[in-house]
């Protein structure tokens, strides 16, 4: 997607294709930032400041983290190391844990001499793949928008989403805004709801963003708003993207996901979840055996934003000496969910669902 013009993705190499880069998504709205990422450690703490976020964007960093360690040492060591350190990075997006088993078997068996040169085509292969995963969920996800837009008789459709599952989670395009996108472009007549997302602000900082570059017409509301906007008719559909979905169809999204889904249920309003292969954990039935990730209490009890004067600032919220909990996703159990938009179609969010699109994994 374009950044003033200017084609960008959410990480690229440049150069000798050696040298990563990614945008300081900590830094926006307020300043659009890149940034190289030198070494192993560099991109385990782009992932754990969320300088980087969002699943399919996770796991694309972690495999160029596997590239820079091995450039630095290729040895099995390292490799395992790297391995190691980038898996403890964040525990809920399981596209983490896929993109390092896909590295690891990309560069295991090979001798020492020719792993960087492998691990770099596997990391390359990885996010050119995303985009095209993530345009085909687009295509899929736009006949959703353009059916709301028909039974309205051509009126305007009223999306909700929540949190940011647009192309900088990815590589490019998004999951759940990927759609969107394509209504837009279409000249379809869309307004998105955008649920500010605390405590991070995903919403309020990046989708709006994202969708503003775009020119897609959207409102900010706060993360309360959804119900009594879905009781008063003004939302005609939710999509939300996810960080992992059980072969049941259970998924896992950032906190607050699991209230919309109810409210969206008590009020007959479509619940869709977009979704790429990558983020489907084929080993669980559980939603709830899900490792949901716990932050740091500073992100409930400050905000960041910009002053009057354009000086970004962190301010205290709470009351001084409470502390908080900060819960980073919660789980909406599959008969919430309407259905499931992949790469390879809709399907019921159930484990007869995912099998007929991806009927090799019947096995496991
Ligand atoms: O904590 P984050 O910002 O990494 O959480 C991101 C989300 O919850 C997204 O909705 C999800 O990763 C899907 S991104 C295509």
């Amino acid at each position: 997607m374009k950044v003033d013009g200017i084609p960008y993705r959410s990480i690229w190499t440049e150069g000798d294709g050696r040298s990563v880069r990614i945008i300081d998504q900590t830094k926006l709205p307020h300043a659009f930032e890149t940034l190289p990422l030198r070494t192993l450690e560099e991109a385990a703490r782009a992932i754990e400041t969320m300088q980087v976020r969002g699943a399919p964007c996770i796991g694309a960093t972690a495999a160029y983290g596997v590239c820079l360690a091995l450039a630095e040492d290729s040895s099995d060591e390292a490799l395992e190391a790297a391995l190691a350190r980038l898996g403890r990075t964040r525990p809920t997006a399981v596209n983490l844990r896929w993109a390092l088993e896909e590295m690891a078997a990309a560069v295991r068996n090979r001798p020492r001499a020719e792993r960087v040169e492998a691990a770099y085509a596997r990391a390359g292969a990885i996010c050119e793949e995303d985009v095209e995963i993530c345009r085909r969920i687009g295509a899929h996800g736009l006949t959703l928008i353009e059916a709301a837009a028909a039974k309205k008789g051509g009126g305007r459709v009223n999306v909700l989403t929540h949190c940011n599952a647009g192309w900088i989670a990815c590589v490019d395009w998004g999951t759940a805004l990927a759609p969107l996108y394509l209504a837009h472009d279409k000249g379809l007549d869309i307004h998105v709801w955008v649920d500010e997302t605390r405590p991070r602000n995903q919403g309020a900082a990046l989708t709006a963003w994202e969708l503003g570059a775009h020119g897609v017409p959207h409102s900010i509301i706060v993360d309360n708003a959804g119900g009594h906007l879905m009781q008063h008719g003004e939302v005609d559909l939710c999509i939300v993207g996810t960080d992992r979905t059980t072969r049941t169809g259970d998924v896992a999204n950032k906190i607050g996901t699991y209230l919309k889904a109810l409210a969206a249920h008590d009020n007959g309003v479509p619940f869709y979840v977009a979704l790429p292969h990558t983020t489907i954990d084929w080993t669980l039935r559980d939603g709830f055996a899900i490792p949901i990730e716990e932050r740091a209490e500073a992100e409930v009890t400050a905000l960041t934003g910009r002053d009057a004067d354009g000086v970004v600032r962190t301010v205290t919220v709470s009351a001084p000496g409470s502390r908080a909990r900060n819960f980073g996703f919660d789980v909406t159990p599959a008969r919430l969910v309407t259905a499931l938009v992949t790469e390879r179609g809709i399907a019921p969010a159930s484990e007869a669902g995912l099998l007929s699109l991806y009927p090799e994994r019947a096995d496991g």
